[in-house]
């Protein structure tokens, strides 16, 4: 089957995928629809004169390994950058890097970075036209995890407008949570709860338009979808919270689980921290989507990597 490519109106957007917050509607949808048509195996495509070239500055396990299984399923040749033995060891700049290795004639970079907003200057210093995804960018934006959480939503829940979503835990620091609100936002649904500890909740939340709950079974309830996040300590430069007592506020438990809809999801975008923020029989249970998640990630990026080859 041919892919119907009526993504153009939005090529300035298409160029780079670097945030949810500057996407149209349609352009999230059309995503969704393309990863169907690749989930479904109903297309193949063939991209095997490109390069790819990921360049993750950030641990990573699930997004890393997806983007390259990706890759690998559309065609294209996919290099990883070892960073730790590459040359910023050795003091040279993250833009000098991406100029070597854009010397060399890659198609692609996938970026994740510790600060906030490194892939966007990276794609505004590229010279040639290298689409640059953003693979997670400080405590900015995760936009094709959020882009997986829509597919994920999508497929279990069927629509976004009249369901209650709820995300709990440390939003300060998740760049998963502010792409998740950008992308909820976007698509209409009229329901966003945020539940965690006051330190944990970013001061412009007034601008996210979400309702915010600071007593996890007053929030969950009636919840069709029940996001958890972990806690990002490697962002927190105090102690912010007690690890005692946060499991037995925020922790999803069958207790909690029990005070949302029969058919609530529960998500989480990983790496899950079992007892701290969920109790194993939560991740592994009946209502778990967590490891769905995952494999909808493979689909989901060959969509966004298959729309910026064809639109640049
Ligand atoms: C997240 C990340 O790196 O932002 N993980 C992911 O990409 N699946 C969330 C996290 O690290 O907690």
């Amino acid at each position: 089957m041919e892919i119907n490519n009526n993504l153009q109106l939005e090529k300035k957007i298409l160029k780079h995928f670097l945030n949810i917050k500057s996407l149209g509607k349609k352009y999230i949808l059309d995503i969704i629809e393309r990863a169907n048509l690749y989930h479904s195996g109903e297309v193949n495509s063939n991209y095997s004169q490109k390069v790819i070239a990921s360049l993750f500055f950030e641990p990573s396990t699930r997004t890393k390994t997806t983007f390259e299984l990706a890759a690998k399923k559309l065609g294209a040749e996919f290099i990883n950058i070892d960073i730790s033995s590459s040359s910023t060891s050795k003091g040279e700049s993250v833009l000098d890097m991406v100029k070597t290795i854009e010397a060399m004639d890659c198609n692609m970079f996938i970026v994740r970075h510790s600060v906030s907003g490194t892939a966007h200057h990276i794609a505004n210093s590229v010279s040639k036209k290298i689409p640059i995804i953003n693979a997670g960018d400080g405590t900015n934006e995760h936009p094709t995890q959020a882009m997986l959480d829509m597919y994920t939503i999508n497929k279990h829940k069927g629509e976004f407008k009249n369901i209650k979503v709820s995300i709990v835990g440390d939003i300060l620091h998740s760049r998963v949570a502010k792409s998740l609100i950008y992308s909820l936002n976007i698509l209409g649904t009229e329901s966003i709860n945020i539940i965690g500890p006051e330190k944990l909740i970013p001061d412009n939340l007034k601008d996210m338009n979400v309702n915010y709950f600071l007593d996890m079974n007053k929030g969950i309830k009636n919840s069709d979808v029940i996001i958890m996040l972990r806690l990002q300590k490697e962002r927190m430069h105090d102690a912010l919270i007690s690890l005692d007592s946060y499991y037995d506020d925020y922790g999803l438990d069958q207790k909690r689980l029990a005070l949302a809809k029969d058919d609530a999801i529960v998500m989480h975008p990983g790496p899950i921290n079992r007892g701290i923020e969920i109790e194993s029989s939560v991740a592994d249970g009946p209502n778990s989507v967590i490891l769905d998640q995952v494999s909808y990630g493979i689909s989901v990026r060959m969509a966004i990597m298959s729309i910026l080859f064809d639109n640049n």
